[in-house]
């Protein structure tokens, strides 16, 4: 078992900021996860394997977006920025730069 998400001693580190950390290495895997079947869906020839697959990367959809809510919720800073960024229609990078200035 990995503790590679502390970048700091984890005993000195308060059991919010382990849990917050640990929220942290889960959104990493469910992304690689989700990359990983998109490349294999690129890739795989046989329909039955591809129809399992796309039910698996459905899942991690689910299982990054219960991470994301999580994180977000304990992170007001991080949900104000994404509010502004998140599923709207136009230019993300100017929507990014408008939500970092207004969450400041
Ligand atoms: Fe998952």
């Amino acid at each position: 078992m990995g503790f590679d998400q502390y970048h700091e001693p984890p005993d000195e580190l308060p059991p919010k900021t382990r849990t917050f950390a640990r929220m942290i290495a889960s959104l990493i895997e469910e992304a690689e996860a989700i990359g990983w079947y998109e490349q294999r869906l690129a890739v795989e020839k046989d329909k039955e394997a591809k129809a399992i697959m796309r039910n698996a990367q459905h899942e991690e959809f689910k299982h990054f977006g219960m991470d994301l809510e999580f994180l977000l919720r304990r992170t007001p800073k991080w949900r104000e920025t994404l509010k502004g960024i998140l599923f709207k229609a136009g230019d993300i990078v100017e929507h990014a730069e408008e939500a970092e200035e207004e969450s400041d």
